[in-house]
Parts: C-alpha cells; sequence; structure tokens
C-alpha cells in the first residue's frame, strides 16, 4: 500500500491525537495575547493518503482521546480510513482483503463505476477472502467516498469506523484560483455515542426508526477538535459521515460559508449562506474567509439545533445525553483557532461549467413513496411498499433516457437522505424551500418530512444493477432500499 502521511495544517505533524502544542508562548506582560484555547480539544488529524494497492477490512484498536483506547472496523487499520486521491483518467485498482470476521465489500459512493464494482450487497466479499477493486475514474473532480455496503451490515460496519474519501482533481478545477495543499482541508463530520465509554454499536428499535444518534461530534476521528487555521481563505471538504445526524451548519459568530461544490463536484458560481443542510452523505465544498480575523481569534462551527426529524427526543438517550443525541440538537463540529498569519484572498466569482438537464426534455416519471415504518405491515422500512430484496429487481431504467424522479415522502417525522448509485443526478423542485445545494450535481438529497422533491435523472455511463435507497444507514439496512437495473 503506498501511503503518504499528508501534511498537517498547523505546524505539528501527528497522526492519532495531537494536542495545542505549538502555540506561541508570550513573554510576560506582552500584548495582545491569544486566549488558550480550552485544554480538553484536541488539534485535528487527517488519515493516512493512498492512491492504490492493497485494504484490509480489520479489527483495529485506536486512541480516540486520552483515557479512550476503541475497537473499531477499519479500512487499512485506521480509522478514518485512508483518504484516496486521484486524477479524471487515471484507473483506479485496490485488493480489498477481508478480516473482519464477516461479510464486507466496499462502495465508491459518487463515483460512477462498473456495476460489478459498485459494492452491491450481493458482491460481498467474505471474511478470509480478497477481491480486487477496478475501474477509470471518468468522474468530475469533485468530493466523494468509500464504505462498505453489505447486506444488512452497513450501518455498523460504518459506525464502528470504516469510511473514507476518495477525493478526485481534474484540469478543470485546477484552473479555478482555490486554496490548495493545507488550505483544502477534508473534514469528515460524525456523531458518536461515548455514554459507555466505548464505541459500540448496539441499535434499539428506537434507533432503528429514528437512526442511531451519538452526542460526541467527532471530526475526522476526533472527538471535540479544534483546528488551527492562518488568517486567509480556505477550502472545507465537509463529508457528513454520520449514520443519521443532520447537520445545520452554521459559525456561531454568524459569518457567512461560500458553496462551491456539491456531491458531484463545484458549481457554477459561489453561494454565500450563514447555514447549510447536510445530511448523511453529502458533502459540501465551501470556501470559509479567516481574512479579517486577529490572530487569537476563535470561532466554533457548529450545527444549530432544528425542530424537523424530532422524533429522537426521548429514545436512544441516557440520562443528560438524552437532549443531546437527539436530531436537531445543536452541537460543535470544531473550535476553530486563528493562529498565524496569511496572505488575503479573494472568493472566485465563477467556477465550473454545468451541463443542464431540462426537466421538459424528461422521458417518463417515476414516483417514489417513502412510508415510515409505523405505517407498514412489515414494520420495515419501505419505498413503494417494497421491503429492500437483494435480487428483486424494482425499476428497469433505460440507459441514457433522461427521467423525472419524484420522491414523496409520507412520513411527518424522519428525515430521508435518499441516494443514487451509477449517476448524479439534478434537483429539479422540491415543495419546501429551495436549497443552495439544489443548484448542483448530485448523489443524495436531503428530503424533509412530508416533502416531495423531484430529480432529473439519466445514466449515461454503465448498464447494470444499481441501488437507490436511503442513507440513513438504519433505515437502509431496515429494507429501505431499491434496485434500480440500467438497461
Ligand atoms: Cu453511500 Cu449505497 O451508499
Ligand atoms: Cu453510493
Ligand atoms: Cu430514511
Amino acid at each position: 500500500m503506498r501511503i503518504t502521511r499528508r501534511k498537517l495544517i498547523g505546524s505539528t505533524v501527528r497522526v492519532g491525537l495531537g494536542f495545542g502544542l505549538s502555540r506561541p508562548l508570550w513573554a510576560c506582560g506582552e500584548a495582545p495575547v491569544a486566549p488558550p484555547p480550552s485544554p480538553e480539544k484536541a488539534l485535528l488529524t487527517f488519515p493516512p493518503e493512498l492512491t492504490d494497492g492493497s485494504l484490509s477490512a480489520a479489527r483495529a484498536s485506536q486512541v480516540i482521546r486520552p483515557g479512550l483506547s476503541a475497537e473499531l472496523w477499519t479500512l487499512g487499520r485506521t480509522y478514518p480510513s485512508p483518504t484516496i486521491r486521484r486524477r479524471r483518467g487515471d484507473t483506479f485498482e485496490l485488493e480489498l482483503t477481508n478480516e473482519l470476521g464477516e461479510d464486507t465489500n466496499i462502495h465508491w459512493h459518487g463515483l460512477s463505476v462498473p456495476a460489478d464494482m459498485d459494492g452491491h450487497p450481493r458482491d460481498s466479499v467474505a471474511d478470509g477472502q480478497a477481491r480486487v477493486y477496478r475501474f477509470p475514474i471518468a468522474q468530475r473532480a469533485g468530493t466523494y467516498w468509500y464504505h462498505p455496503h453489505p447486506h444488512e451490515r452497513t450501518a455498523k460496519q460504518v459506525y464502528l469506523g470504516m469510511a473514507g474519501f476518495f477525493i478526485v482533481g481534474d484540469e478543470e478545477e485546477d484552473q479555478i484560483d482555490l486554496p490548495r495543499g493545507e488550505l483544502d482541508v477534508p473534514l469528515l463530520l460524525q456523531d458518536r455515542r461515548l455514554t459507555t465509554g466505548a464505541i459500540e454499536y448496539v441499535p434499539t428499535m428506537g434507533d432503528v426508526a429514528n437512526g442511531y444518534l451519538g452526542e460526541t461530534l467527532f471530526v475526522n476521528g476526533v472527538p471535540s477538535a479544534r483546528l488551527e487555521v492562518a488568517s486567509t481563505l480556505y477550502r472545507f471538504r465537509a463529508l457528513n459521515g454520520s449514520n443519521a445526524r443532520t447537520f445545520k451548519l452554521a459559525f456561531a459568530d454568524g459569518r457567512s460559508m461560500h458553496l462551491i461544490g456539491t456531491d458531484g463536484g463545484l458549481i457554477d458560481a459561489p453561494v454565500a449562506t450563514n447555514e447549510l443542510w447536510l445530511a448523511p452523505a453529502e458533502r459540501a465544498d465551501l470556501l470559509v474567509d479567516f481574512s479579517s480575523d486577529p490572530i487569537g481569534t476563535s470561532v466554533k462551527w457548529m450545527s444549530e439545533s432544528f425542530a424537523v426529524g424530532d422524533a429522537g427526543a426521548g429514545h436512544g438517550g441516557h440520562g443528560s445525553a438524552g437532549t443531546l443525541v437527539r436530531q436537531g440538537a445543536r452541537l460543535e463540529l470544531l473550535q476553530i483557532d486563528v493562529a498565524r498569519a496569511g496572505p488575503p484572498r479573494t472568493v472566485p466569482t465563477s467556477l465550473a461549467q454545468l451541463e443542464r438537464l431540462d426537466p421538459t426534455a424528461a422521458l417518463r416519471t417515476r414516483t417514489f413513496e417513502l412510508i415510515p415504518r409505523e405505517g407498514v405491515t412489515s414494520g420495515m422500512h419501505v419505498i413503494n411498499g417494497q421491503v429492500f430484496a437483494l435480487d428483486r429487481i424494482d425499476e428497469e431504467v433505460p440507459f441514457g433516457e433522461l427521467e423525472i424522479w419524484r420522491v414523496e415522502s409520507k412520513d411527518s417525522v424522519s428525515i430521508h437522505p435518499m441516494h443514487l448509485h451509477g449517476a448524479q443526478f439534478r434537483v429539479v423542485s422540491r415543495s419546501g424551500l429551495a436549497l443552495p445545494s439544489d443548484r448542483g450535481w448530485k448523489d443524495t438529497v436531503l428530503v424533509f418530512p412530508n416533502e416531495t422533491v423531484e430529480l432529473a435523472v439519466r445514466f449515461t455511463d454503465y448498464r447494470g444493477a444499481y441501488l437507490f435507497h436511503c442513507h440513513t444507514l438504519e433505515h437502509e439496512d431496515d429494507g429501505m432500499m431499491l434496485n434500480v437495473n440500467v438497461t
């Protein structure tokens, strides 16, 4: 495995736990003195990097924070899984060796790959076996990711640590003046339950209904993290890798973020916003400006409280964690400390050329009705009345034909982030308010309770069996998934 450790933001390079030891020490009486960051915060770290080679699915223990070593399930014996970086036009090849003790596989979320390379749960790798994934990267530059997708075990394996970034670059993106190198920061956002002092996946019936929610926010595998930045413009690649928690991203001081990219790469022009929804599996590529912040400024990046998808209240919480664990609870994601001076930079005015999908040219409309568990005799999550079956084809979709997929949520409680394999799509309409992310290429779309969202979908890369499912992983494993056969 070719792995390199990426240089960290800040002056210390460390993998695992990092503490803020690199603060300047000021002589007594000298001003201004940056207030010391709260001591319990750990410096954000980054996973190792990999281009190709091999990865083993294996259990490994890792120090999560002082005094807490967790038994994790990993790809490559590290949590998060290694960050893969490749260019459009490359051929990617990786051998997965399964030493986990149960079936697993890898799905390349957001990448368009041949159906037999896509990590369909039918294509799992048994314990003790290996398989090679090999595919060309024909994708736009963007922030993609990978995780296991075995039948009814995705939620557990992802929760226990198996997920990583797959970042693709291309020439179109190279030509745009965007922050690069250490100013381009991948941030994997995940909530975890640490109430028992361990990382364990033991869902109750309530957790299956509402999703497995945690009270502690991990960024790149670090709980209660802080990031040291220079006073300049940054690119944050936010990936919501939570099983079920939706974030409403905002800075505590109200500063704006500029959305520059969505699941399928750059959008046409930056959109300034103070708030941004990010449901499980969605990615947001953001520019955040710290250029006018004096050194010593400390900003908190939050998930603000919200009242939709609120069934988590009273479920799954223990004692005081009960109120925090609920969907929509206000949580701190990351403390950002402006620690040194940086060059002033501006947000570009235009970004990428976006192909339009003209919804009036669609050849047909398909409807997908989302019904909560309670409303169904099987007691499981369904789409169009069906619980997922490995070998049943639910939709036959002609290759290359533009369609409208109408997703109607009949659920008054839960958010359902609907995800499609094998193609990126566009959001055509939403019965609720339009979201800034609706203007880009998407593979996962946030569907609010009782909302109807219309998508323009066209498969242009490969034929074969792909999946359409809710990316609340407990819902997916509980049957909220269909087989889509592209013919
Ligand atoms: Cu990220 Cu079918 O999943
Ligand atoms: Cu996917
Ligand atoms: Cu769902």
